[in-house]
């Protein structure tokens, strides 16, 4: 691809999501992000539960409303817009959610949980079209047709989330969010439900948002990546650069104890003191200072850091780097 220019498919710009919450109070799930992300990429979302990966998610997909921000999809702004109104951007954009036990309707066939978008959308005109669709698409996650009359209870965990990834292609995308899609599965399925994912980028053309709180997941399925706390991003950049050189001190104490793939490579552990702090009263200054075993005096409990590329493509947030 070189030479050719890469093209955006979503940019955030400074975005916020502020929940109300009792009187006068809001939890502050994300707060001022930007980002941007290209076709084709398969873009990691990482950090503690808690962090504000799903609310961003959410917010990209237009599935709740923004505090602040932009949001541009394909270079158009569509932070305004009325999604009920713009089935063609409702399809474009789809998400896979964590939990395959209660995101799948569980007294729908599998042909109709797989067949649903298609009606809504109006890309079928009968029953006979509906299920060879549906047969293609579970053939495409590697399931046989003998599954297209069941119902979710007769599938296994990995089965299910197969279904959820056939749910979500079926109706042709360009972006889709998987927010934690392996995490309710077994070590082994997972690995299969990633290489799975990773063929379909390839074979469909897709564009993924990998959410995840396993930087071990993060590093072997993800090309770019944001660090995430307490609703802010504290480094972003190439996967490599980050593993290679983590500089945000919250990022080394999360790889710190992220088992190594390179054995001869001796991190010691960083054990992070204390819970993540409320996103109501988040801490002023930067946010991670409660908890930083490089925080370096009141600048920290003080400013907020801005965002600064060390190397190319790769940005921190953190005092140290000011
Ligand atoms: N609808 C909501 N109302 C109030 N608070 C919420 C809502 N959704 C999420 N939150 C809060 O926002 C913060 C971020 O949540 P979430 O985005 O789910 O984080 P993550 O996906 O990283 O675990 C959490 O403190 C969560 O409790
Ligand atoms: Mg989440």
């Amino acid at each position: 691809m070189k030479g050719k220019k890469v093209d955006e498919i979503i940019r955030l710009q400074d975005i916020t999501k502020h929940f109300p919450w009792k009187k006068r109070k809001y939890v502050k799930a994300v707060d001022g992000v930007s980002l941007s992300i290209n076709k084709r990429d398969i873009f990691g979302l990482a950090g503690e539960s808690g962090s504000g990966k799903t609310t961003l998610g959410r917010v990209i997909l237009r599935l709740i409303d923004p505090t602040s921000g932009i949001i541009f999809y394909e270079g158009a702004d569509i932070t305004n817009i009325k999604m009920e109104k713009e089935m063609d951007l409702r399809r474009k954009m789809q998400i896979v959610f964590q939990d395959p036990y209660s995101s799948l309707h569980p007294r729908k066939k599998i042909k109709d949980i797989i067949g649903r978008g298609l009606k809504t959308h109006h890309l079928i005109e009968n029953e006979r079209e509906l299920v060879e669709k549906a047969e293609e698409f579970l053939n495409l996650v590697g399931m046989g047709v003998e599954h297209l009359y069941r119902y979710p209870h007769e599938l296994s965990g990995g089965q299910r989330q197969r279904v959820a990834i056939a749910r979500a292609l079926i109706l042709n995308p360009g972006f889709v969010v998987l927010d934690e899609p392996t995490s309710s599965l077994d070590v082994s399925v997972q690995a299969e439900v990633l290489n799975l994912l990773k063929n379909l980028r390839e074979n469909l053309d897709l564009t993924y948002l990998f959410i995840t709180h396993d930087l071990s997941l993060a590093r072997v399925f993800t090309e770019k990546m944001a660090v995430m706390y307490l609703g802010k991003m504290t480094e972003y950049g190439d996967t490599e650069d980050i593993f290679k050189n983590p500089m945000h001190p919250y990022t080394k104490a999360l790889l710190s104890v992220t088992p190594q793939l390179d054995p001869k490579r001796k991190t010691k552990k960083i054990i992070l003191k204390g819970e993540i702090p409320s996103p109501i009263d988040p801490p002023v200054g930067c946010g991670f200072h409660t908890r930083c075993i490089e925080k370096i005096g009141r600048i920290c409990e003080e400013g907020f850091p801005q965002s600064k590329e060390m190397e190319k493509g790769h940005f921190v947030a953190c005092h140290l780097y000011s």
